[in-house]
C-alpha cells in the first residue's frame, strides 16, 4: 500500500479499551487467553484488550473455558462475533482450513483479524485473505498473524544485529523446526489430514522458520531449488472425532465400537517431513527442515546464519539465549558467545523480570497481543508484526516446496505471488 493509500485511511481510535474475541479453546486458544489477559500488565499499552466473548464448539467446554480464563461471555456460534459491537478484534485459533471463512467473514464485518499460523492450508485461500485484508485496510481495519517466534527476545535481537550490520553480507541460513511427536501411536487428529490442516509438519513448522528466516535477514526467498517430502506413517487410528476437541500427543483414542463403520484406522494426507533448499534475493543460500519424527527433539526450533562479520544461532529449546559468533575480533578471541538475553537492553526483556530471570513460552504471545494493541491503537510495534501481505509471503515459500518435491524441479516465487 502506497504512502499515500495510507493517510486516506480512517484515523484509529487512540485510547479506550479494546475488546478481543476469539474463536478456538484449545492450545492455541488457552496460548492467546493468556496474552489478552496479561498483555496490559507487562506493558503500558494506550488501548487495552478486554475479554469480550469465546467461540467454541461444545457448549459446556466453552463455558467452563470462558469461566476459567476470564472471558466475558461463551458462544457455539462464532458468526455472533460479527455482530457483536463490543469486540473490535476477532482472534482465529481454529484449524488452517477454517481461517480463510472465518478471517474474511469478520473483516468484512469491519473487525481487526489477529490470525493463526500458517496463514491458510491452501495458497488459493491465502489469496482471498490478502484481499479481503487490502479491501479492509482501505477502511482502517488491520490484520495480524501470530508468528509469536519473532517475539522471543533472542530471536528480535538476532533481527536486530542484522539490521545493524553485525553480520555483514549473509551466507547461509540453516533452519530445522524438529518434533518428535508424530509416531505410530499418535491418531489421525486434524493435523494429519490434507483438507483440514493442508499440509503437515510443513505448514505447522516450516511455516514458523520460513517466517523466522525472512524476519532476521529482512530478505526474501526468490527461489525453492529442490525438496522432498515424506509421509512415514501412511494410516493412524480414528479419535472419535477426528476434527473435534482432540489436540496434541494427549488426544484418547476411542473403542472400536464406537468408530465409523468399525474401521479403526484412516489414511493420513499430510507430509510428516519437509526438506528443501532456497536461494534469497540478496545472495544466501538457504536449508529448511521440519519434521514430527526426529526422535530425540521435542520442540527444536534452530536457525543459524552466517555471514561475513559473524554469525548467529538460536534454538527454541533454549530459547533464552542466543549464540554470537563475532568474526571482527581479533582471531585470538574468536568464539560462540552464549548472551542470555534477560537484559533489560534486550528486545521486550524490561516488560518482564529484572534482568538474568528467563521467560517462557507464552511470553512470545503476551509480547505479540501488546503490540497488536499498539498497532491497533495508531503506535508500533517493538520489533515488525506480521499481517496477512506478510505471511503470504511465507505461504508461497510453503506452496512452492511442495511444488517443489511433488513436480521434481526448481519452483521461482514469481511464479505463485500473482493475483
Ligand atoms: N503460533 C504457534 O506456535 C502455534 C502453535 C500451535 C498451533 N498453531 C495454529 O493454531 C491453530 C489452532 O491450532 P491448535 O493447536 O490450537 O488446535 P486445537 O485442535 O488445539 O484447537 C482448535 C480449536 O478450534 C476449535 N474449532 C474447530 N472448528 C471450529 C468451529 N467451526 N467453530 C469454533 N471453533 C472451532 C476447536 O473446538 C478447538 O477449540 C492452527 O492454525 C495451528 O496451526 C500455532
Amino acid at each position: 500500500m502506497s504512502k499515500s493509500d495510507r493517510a486516506k485511511e480512517p484515523r484509529p481510535q487512540t485510547s479506550g479499551p479494546l475488546g478481543i474475541g476469539l474463536i478456538g479453546t484449545k492450545f492455541m486458544g488457552r496460548a492467546h487467553s493468556t496474552a489478552w489477559g496479561k498483555a496490559a500488565q507487562f506493558f503500558d499499552l494506550k488501548r487495552q484488550p478486554v475479554l469480550q466473548a469465546v467461540a467454541g464448539r461444545n457448549s459446556d467446554e466453552t463455558t467452563a473455558f470462558a469461566a476459567k480464563w476470564g472471558w466475558s461471555s461463551a458462544t457455539t456460534n462464532w458468526k455472533s462475533l460479527l455482530t457483536n459491537d463490543a469486540v473490535e478484534l476477532v482472534d482465529v485459533s481454529t484449524p488452517n482450513h477454517l481461517h480463510a471463512q472465518m478471517a474474511i467473514a469478520c473483516l468484512e464485518a469491519g473487525k481487526h483479524v489477529a490470525c493463526e499460523k500458517p496463514l491458510a492450508g491452501t495458497l488459493a485461500d491465502a489469496k482471498l485473505m490478502v484481499l479481503a485484508a487490502r479491501a479492509a485496510r482501505k477502511k482502517g481495519v488491520q490484520t495480524f498473524v501470530w508468528f509469536n517466534y519473532r517475539r522471543c527476545p533472542a530471536v528480535a535481537l538476532a533481527h536486530r544485529l542484522v539490521k545493524e550490520g553485525r553480520l555483514g553480507r549473509i551466507f547461509h541460513v540453516r533452519a530445522s523446526y524438529l518434533q518428535d511427536w508424530g509416531g505410530p501411536d499418535t491418531p489421525l487428529l486434524w493435523r494429519f489430514q490434507s483438507d483440514l490442516a493442508g499440509s503437515g509438519a510443513h505448514g505447522d513448522l516450516n511455516a514458523h522458520i520460513i517466517d523466522m528466516a525472512r524476519f532476521i535477514t529482512g530478505d526474501e526467498i526468490t527461489e525453492v531449488v529442490g525438496a522432498i517430502e515424506e509421509t512415514f506413517i501412511k494410516e493412524r487410528e480414528f479419535i472419535a472425532h477426528s476434527a473435534d476437541e482432540a489436540s496434541g500427543k494427549g488426544a484418547k483414542v476411542l473403542k472400536s465400537s464406537s468408530l465409523p463403520s468399525g474401521k479403526k484406522s484412516g489414511k493420513s494426507t499430510v507430509d510428516d517431513a519437509v526438506l528443501f533448499l532456497a536461494r534469497f534475493k540478496q545472495g544466501a543460500i538457504a536449508s529448511f527442515e521440519a519434521s514430527r519424527l526426529a526422535t530425540g527433539n521435542q520442540n527444536r526450533n534452530n536457525i543459524e546464519i552466517n555471514g561475513e562479520k559473524g554469525s548467529i544461532k538460536f534454538d527454541f529449546e533454549r530459547m533464552n539465549e542466543l549464540q554470537w559468533w563475532d568474526h571482527t575480533l581479533d582471531p585470538k578471541l574468536r568464539g560462540w558467545n552464549r548472551i542470555m538475553c534477560t537484559d533489560a537492553t534486550h528486545p521486550y526483556a524490561s516488560h518482564y523480570w529484572p534482568a538474568a530471570h528467563p521467560i517462557g513460552y507464552e511470553h512470545g504471545f503476551i509480547s505479540q497481543a501488546a503490540d497488536t494493541c499498539a498497532v491497533v491503537a495508531g503506535g508500533s510495534s517493538i520489533v515488525p508484526l506480521p499481517d496477512f501481505e506478510d505471511a503470504f509471503k511465507t505461504q508461497c515459500v510453503l506452496e512452492a516446496a511442495l511444488r517443489s518435491a511433488r513436480e521434481r524441479r526448481p519452483v521461482p516465487l514469481r511464479e505463485l505471488d500473482k493475483f
